[in-house]
């Protein structure tokens, strides 16, 4: 006898839904010199996890400054208990993270040196690298323990502490990436000396961002330090890292929403306008630079929409020229053939980028964000004009 003919209703779904409860424990250490002999930090951390494989990779820019390092992480891992696999030198920037050829050759090197799934990669490098590093420790293995050592100020005070990683595509920052949350991250003061003075400092727009959404009193903090900010005074340059990404890993870690399904991203405050113009100039301007613009873009037009007040609204402004910021590049006001201003394409993108609808976070106080769905176009577009004006004053008084 055949099978009798199955009936056509929906009510057979049978259907199961399983909830999959997952911690992971984001370590996020402060340190300086985390490879001299005398400090066991690290070599604990690994312990820790009990794997006993390490293999690094290592900026090439880093590398150059700090000549004695590839030795000096050899004589570190000169341990019994754990099996030194070499460090491997990639250069690193924004270039690395333009296609595919580095993770590729991270693939390759973790092949090759038989690192598996409870073994470590050290990444040691700017955010850049960090990111493509990372997306390929993400995806080798279905994802390798990675222990992160950013060495610019930006990635140690907010991307280094993050739970992404990414590399560009399709002419969009970060089109292609995962969340994965690393092993620990190691973020050694030391290693930030090298920088030069301008980048030391831009870095430090993702604090203020940071404190301009989450932490009122943190910004007041950096407003009445912002001289010796600007000036890198050792010890409170590093506090307002060190604030900076406890603030970025707080908010991962107990924000509700690590891996970003909602829309609402109080990160990525001013960063709409950033990556958009980070693409228009072939990423002439840094992430930092292109931030400073887009968050100075988002206060005039949080101020502009009655959110936040003129007093506010200018302390923000003063705080970003006395770091030595630019509010304004000329790609704001860069058009297509329609006459459209293409920055204002980064509205679309970035909902694309988030999915759901467009939720962009404006200010409404100095600590304080507040989410909203739609812009005001012709308001956006004043906003650009005053920036460009104040500019051109500031130019012509230099
Ligand atoms: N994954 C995330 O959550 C996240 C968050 C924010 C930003 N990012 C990404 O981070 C990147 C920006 O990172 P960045 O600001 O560190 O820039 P970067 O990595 O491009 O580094 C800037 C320059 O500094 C050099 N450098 C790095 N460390 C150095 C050192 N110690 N001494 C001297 N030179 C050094 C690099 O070679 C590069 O030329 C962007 O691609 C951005 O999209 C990612
Ligand atoms: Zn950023």
């Amino acid at each position: 006898m055949g099978l009798l003919p199955a009936p056509a209703s929906p009510d057979l779904m049978d259907r199961h839904d399983f909830d999959i409860p997952i911690t992971f424990k984001h370590r996020v250490i402060f340190t300086r010199d985390a490879f001299a002999v005398a400090n066991s930090g690290l070599a604990d951390i690994l312990c820790e996890g009990g794997g006993r494989r390490v293999l690094v990779f290592l900026e090439e820019t880093v590398a150059a400054a700090w000549k004695a390092l590839p030795e000096q992480i050899h004589t570190y891992f000169e341990k019994p208990d754990l099996d030194f696999r070499g460090v491997k030198i990639f250069a690193g920037g924004e270039a690395s993270k333009a296609d595919e050829f580095l993770i590729h050759e991270i693939w390759k090197e973790i092949d090759q040196s038989h690192i598996d799934r409870h073994s470590y990669v050290l990444a040691i490098g700017g955010g850049a690298f960090l990111d493509a590093v990372g997306y390929a420790v993400a995806t080798a293995h279905r994802g390798v323990r990675l222990v992160r050592f950013p060495t610019t100020t930006l990635s140690q005070d907010d991307s280094g502490v993050g739970v992404k990683n990414a590399i560009n595509a399709f002419g969009k920052k970060n089109w292609i990436g995962s969340f994965s949350v690393p092993f620990a991250v190691i973020n050694d003061f030391k290693l930030l000396e090298s920088q030069d003075p301008e980048s030391s400092v831009s870095g430090l727009i993702e604090a203020v961002k940071v404190a301009l959404v989450k932490d009122g009193e943190f910004f007041k903090w950096i407003e009445a330090n912002v001289t010796a900010l600007a000036q890198l005074v050792r010890e409170p340059f590093e506090e307002c890292i060190k604030r900076s990404a406890l603030l970025h890993a707080r908010h991962i870690a107990l924000g509700g929403d690590p891996f970003e399904t909602g829309s609402s991203r109080p990160l990525d405050f001013g960063h709409w306008a950033a990556h958009k113009m980070e693409a228009l100039t072939n990423y002439q301007l840094s992430h930092a630079e292109a931030v400073a613009i887009g968050l100075a873009l988002d206060t005039i037009y949080s101020q502009k929409i009655g959110f936040l007040s003129k007093e506010n609204a200018e302390r923000i402004i003063k705080v970003l020229q006395e770091l030595g910021l630019k509010t304004y590049h000329p790609a704001l006001d860069w058009t297509d053939a329609k006459g459209n201003r293409r920055v204002l394409a980064g509205l679309d993108e970035f909902r694309e980028h988030l999915g759901g609808e467009l939720t962009v976070l404006l200010l409404s106080d100095l600590g304080k964000g507040v989410d909203v769905h739609e812009f005001n176009i012709s308001l956006l577009e004043q906003s650009i004009e005053q920036l460009r004006e104040m500019w051109e004053l500031a130019d012509f008084s230099s």
